[in-house]
């Protein structure tokens, strides 16, 4: 009970999304303002539109008191009614707005089409049907490939960028492609504690919290040791480890708080390492010393988080070849190797890339469905944390 801190509506939704859990996820919880929920009733008449659960308010600086009093009056509503509510209030907090999906949450007026019952197993391909993602930096690149492959396997998806704009002409693509809200598009810079903190706070006013957060935003500033500037290496070290650590800390503690309700609410954070975060990187110091750091944090973040069912994991992907980091025809890695000569006898950019892609025994770059698959394993896998899963083609090899 230590994550609760009685931040009244901050911690409602994420306890409501706890009390909704189904063995797998709870709902979608969008919170209403109170004039939003006065318009609903005016519009469907006093009966369709009326409060259908009232629970206590939250007992200040106590969460067991807290849920066991809304366990209680939710328990009694769902065995009554056989449905879960579809408008619940919480006294002197606010009014919210249940749903399976984000439409259905944030249109005030639908009922809630899902059955309460609890899922007994989930196959690998349906792991994260119904659940809500966070990326961070998904606007591109790998975050951009988790983003439409979280999508694809049926989950509501945050995209959480410093590119509102990239991460909004996303969002809209993927929605207009599925003709529903299968995304949204968040402002967030990973290195700033207001601006992650303020995400948080969307997303619980959004969706009353989420299942998988994604922490792969991340840059790369390549330089020696012996000349690297240090506000260079500050740059890298800010985004790409500080980073994970700010974003952990304001995601668990929703997570968390999902988690009281039925104290068996598995979520996972999961942290986009690299095969640098495994084994040195020569003129590359920053990026791996963070990514390395990354897998500390992880392992003990695992640790502490157990307890509230969070699994903390890492994926450690190869080199991205096809990917803006790389290929990019102006600023991309192959380009600058073939001009800096990094390559020897490397004439072309193909050049370049050959020599690459014969570090990799299985012979290509990693791939986001590469990715994914991991992604997909780390989530269904109930029994497993703190690891740094590998996705390398077997550059790199665990000992
Ligand atoms: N590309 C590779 O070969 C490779 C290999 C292994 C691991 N990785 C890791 O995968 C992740 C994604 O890499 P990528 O190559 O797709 O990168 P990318 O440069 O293509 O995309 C990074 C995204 O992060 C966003 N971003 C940057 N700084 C941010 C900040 N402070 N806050 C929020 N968003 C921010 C950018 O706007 C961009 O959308 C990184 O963590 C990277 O270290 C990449």
């Amino acid at each position: 009970m230590s994550n609760f801190e009685a931040e009244g509506c901050f911690v409602s939704p994420a306890l409501i999304r706890g009390l909704t859990f189904d063995g797998e996820k709870g709902l979608f919880v969008h919170s209403l303002e109170n004039q939003e929920k006065q318009r609903t009733q005016e519009k469907q008449g006093k009966h369709e539109g009326k409060t259908d659960l009232v629970l206590p308010p939250v007992t200040q600086d106590d969460a067991e008191a807290t849920v066991k009093a809304w366990k209680t009056a939710y328990d009694a509503y769902v065995s009554t009614s056989g449905t879960y509510p579809k408008i619940v209030e919480v006294s002197g907090t606010g009014f919210y707005s249940l749903g399976s999906g984000y439409d259905e949450a944030a249109d005030a007026s639908s009922p809630v089409s899902s059955r309460v019952g609890h899922l007994s197993s989930v196959q690998r391909a349906d792991v994260v049907r119904g659940k809500i993602g966070l990326v961070t930096g998904g606007a591109q690149g790998f975050g951009e490939g988790m983003v439409r492959g979280l999508v694809e396997l049926g989950a509501f998806v945050y995209i959480a960028d410093l590119n509102l704009a990239g991460a909004q002409a996303l969002s809209d693509s993927l929605n207009a492609a599925a003709g529903r809200t299968v995304s949204a598009a968040l402002p967030v810079n990973v290195s700033d504690e207001d601006s992650v903190e303020a995400m948080m706070h969307e997303v619980l006013a959004r969706t009353g919290g989420l299942d998988v957060f994604i922490s792969n935003a991340g840059v790369l500033r390549a330089g020696s040791v012996k000349t690297m500037a240090f506000r260079d290496f500050t740059f890298v070290t800010n985004i790409d480890y500080a980073g994970f650590f700010l974003c952990s800390k304001h995601a668990s503690r929703v997570l968390a708080w999902q988690n009281l309700p039925s104290c068996a609410y598995y979520t996972d954070i999961i942290a986009i390492s690299s095969k640098s975060g495994l084994e040195g990187s020569n003129k590359n110091g920053a990026y791996a010393g963070a990514k390395f750091g990354t897998i500390g944090l992880v392992q003990s973040f695992a640790l502490e988080l157990a307890a509230d069912n969070i699994k903390v994991n890492a994926v450690c992907p190869g080199n991205f070849l096809d990917g803006p980091l790389w290929s990019d025809p102006e600023k991309g890695l192959f380009v600058q190797y073939l001009r800096t000569g990094k390559v020897p006898g490397a004439k072309t950019v193909d050049d370049v890339r050959r020599s690459y892609e014969t570090k990799v025994p299985l012979g290509r770059g990693c791939r986001t469905d590469d990715v994914m698959k991991a992604i997909a394993y780390i989530v269904e896998q109930k029994y497993e944390t703190g690891q740094a899963v590998p996705v390398t083609g077997g550059q790199v090899m665990l000992n």
